[in-house]
């Protein structure tokens, strides 16, 4: 995936293009580019290996007094991250720039064929040949520049948001897109464009969201037209924004991710807001209230999702399983879409995703859809791709996710799992309505006794301190602690680069437990609840083999804190809700201990924050 931004209109481009890569640099950050067109119809063309703050140096005093230009920040999909690759591209005449979010995939046929026609190539990518395809129609056809765009990607396979300029008409965007999102800001008498929301925010909420398939054609004469690849004319929708601008800042926080962490008390009682209301007994999900019964009366639900957002979906299938029996089976997207899964028409499909943008979810999405499935979402990010794929579905209202790392999308996610698992429950009548009521109580206590939690900080960064030079860590947990401890581990993968595994505590006799010594740190989920004494077990098989273990432990225990190296105490709750409590100190762990390494918290190597790629 990559950030794309695009304004035409009166204002300074170049300023607006920078500040709208800066807040797209977590979708990517290999390399960063610009084109404008100067006032005498020169392309002003800058870009470079690294961030966007490398390329504001590489600018330096050059001129960028333009009124239209496009911005790119690369997630590298084909060629290696340097100059030369980094985008925009031009067209082998040097008239058109263009910048793409994406993968061609037959990029290989038609730079063979463009190669035949004397195109010469310079960088590695597949987006180098999108451009000289389109210079090439346009020549053929003899036609404008929407037009050669339209008929290019009738011979383009693959996916991809694109956005084309012509440095002969300094007034005139050109954008499309198939399976990468983009967003087209109409100002009052400028236009924006960007893979999402955040560089336009800032000037307009009014906004229209470009579907598959369709071509965007921008200009200041004629204003916004939109086309299907087919030439059908499409009456745009104009929505209105709902993101706060100071979701987008750091406010006052040294990264986005403890920004995040931090604002989880908050994030998680949004994201419950009018949905639950103990006093009055009320559990209800907006979003997939209507779909109620087909859940209930489905044969079994099956969630998709990656990454961080699957270990929710774990999370998920216990509290769905447990509360509202339902069979539950929670699949990797990615494994899900290519095994030729059998999907029954009475089943229901549950997609998690914080970005709505993963590539691998929303293919599995389509296919389940292809078989008939009814398809429900969670999706933290209002408007995306998924959100709109589903037949329902609910938001996690955690605000805008920028750490690269998955914290408070998490815990959002895992609250909309509780209410939808206590909803259905409650329909079905599976918990006795005075446990159903303790239930809802307790969950609207969780928001405070995230703020408890968050008050480990300290400790976590004294533990943190000791073992910031390991290279390897475990993270153990049972029943709903088994999906905190493989969410611990991927945070500390992901963010310090820091070797961890996740696993079922009991899991660990059956082979991990050759990897312990002294030299490995394993971090215990043993907190209060129906597997505790199992656990304690599972804490002197790795003491007496000279383990050291770091204790997630339930306030109070004064055993625990006996036989642990060092513990780390959150408030009591019902089982069903501890990942949420249970998952903060392992954030902070992984904040702190990535911080003392020198690591980027925000933005990890090799990643990205949605992987719009399959
Ligand atoms: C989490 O920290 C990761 N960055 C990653 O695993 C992420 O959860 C995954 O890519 C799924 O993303 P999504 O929720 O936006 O679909
Ligand atoms: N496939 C293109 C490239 O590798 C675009 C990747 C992206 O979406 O950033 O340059």
């Amino acid at each position: 995936m990559c950030g794309i931004v695009a304004y035409v209109g009166e204002k300074n481009a170049y300023e607006i293009l920078i500040k709208g890569l800066k807040r797209l640099e977590y979708r990517g950050y290999d390399s960063a580019g610009v084109a404008m067109i100067s006032n005498n119809h020169e392309f002003l063309h800058y870009k470079c290996k690294g961030k966007v703050s490398n390329l504001e140096e590489h600018v330096g005093q050059q001129s960028v007094d333009a009124h239209i230009g496009i911005g790119h920040t690369r997630w590298a999909t084909h060629g290696p991250a340097n100059d030369v690759n980094a985008h925009p591209h031009l067209s082998g005449n040097e008239e058109l720039a263009l910048i793409h979010n994406g993968i061609i995939e037959n990029y290989d046929v038609l730079k063979k064929e463009l190669t035949s026609r004397g195109h010469n190539f310079v960088s590695d990518t597949d987006t180098e040949v999108l451009v000289h395809l389109i210079e090439e129609v346009k020549k053929q056809e003899d036609v404008g520049l929407f037009e050669a765009v339209r008929l290019a990607l009738h011979q383009v396979t693959g996916a991809y948001a694109i956005v084309v300029i012509d440095k002969s008409n300094p007034r005139e965007l050109i954008a499309a897109k198939k399976s990468s999102p983009l967003v087209i800001g109409m100002g009052e008498d400028d236009f924006f464009i960007g893979s999402d929301a955040t560089p336009i925010v800032e000037y307009t909420n009014n906004v229209v969201y470009l579907e598959d398939g369709e071509i965007a054609h921008i200009s200041l004469d004629t204003g916004l037209k939109i086309r299907k690849l087919d030439n059908k004319v499409i009456t745009p929708t104009i929505q209105e924004l709902q993101i706060q601008l100071e979701a987008l800042e750091k406010g006052g926080y040294e990264h986005f991710m403890l920004k995040e962490i931090f604002e989880q008390p908050k994030t998680i009682k949004d994201c419950m807001r009018g949905r639950i209301s103990a006093q009055k007994g009320h559990v209800s999900l907006g979003g997939i209230l209507d779909y109620q019964d087909k859940i209930l009366n489905a044969r079994r639900m099956i969630i998709i999702a990656c990454g961080t957002s699957w270990h929710a979906g774990l999370v998920g299938e216990y509290l769905l399983e447990d509360l509202a029996r339902i069979p539950v089976e929670v699949e990797y997207a990615s494994e899900f879409r290519y095994r030729n899964p059998v999907i029954y028409e009475d089943d229901v499909v549950l997609a998690i995703s914080q970005s709505g943008e993963t590539a691998d979810t929303l293919a599995a999405i389509k296919l389940a859809k292809e078989k008939g499935a009814t398809i429900l979402g969670i999706c933290n990010v209002v408007g995306s791709t998924i959100s709109r794929e589903t037949h329902a579905g609910s938001y996690t209202h955690a605000g805008p996710e920028i750490g690269v790392a998955s914290t408070k999308a998490f815990t959002a996610q895992v609250t909309v799992l509780s209410l939808l698992a206590l909803m259905l429950a409650k329909r079905k009548g599976t918990v006795e309505k005075s446990r159903l009521n303790r239930l809802l109580f307790e969950l609207e206590s969780i928001p405070d006794k995230v703020t408890e939690a968050l008050k480990t900080d300290a400790a976590c960064e004294l533990i943190s301190e000791i073992y910031k030079n390991s290279s390897n860590a475990l993270y153990l947990g049972r029943g709903y602690s088994f999906p905190v401890a493989l969410e611990g581990a991927l945070k500390l993968k992901e963010i310090s680069y820091i070797h961890a595994e996740g696993y079922p505590a009991a899991e660990m006799k059956h082979g991990p437990i050759a990897l312990i010594d002294e030299e490995m740190p394993v971090f215990v989920v043993a907190t209060k609840g129906p597997s505790y004494e199992k656990v304690i077990s599972n804490i002197q098989e790795v003491k007496a083999r000279k383990g050291k273990v770091i204790v997630i432990s339930t306030k109070g225990d004064e055993y625990i804190k006996e036989m642990a190296d060092h513990y780390i105490e959150i408030p009591e709750t019902e089982e069903m809700f501890m990942p949420i409590l249970a998952t903060i100190p392992f954030q902070l762990l992984s904040y702190h201990m990535a911080v003392m390494r020198g690591c980027n918290v925000d933005q990890p190597r090799n990643l990205a924050k949605a992987v719009t790629v399959e």
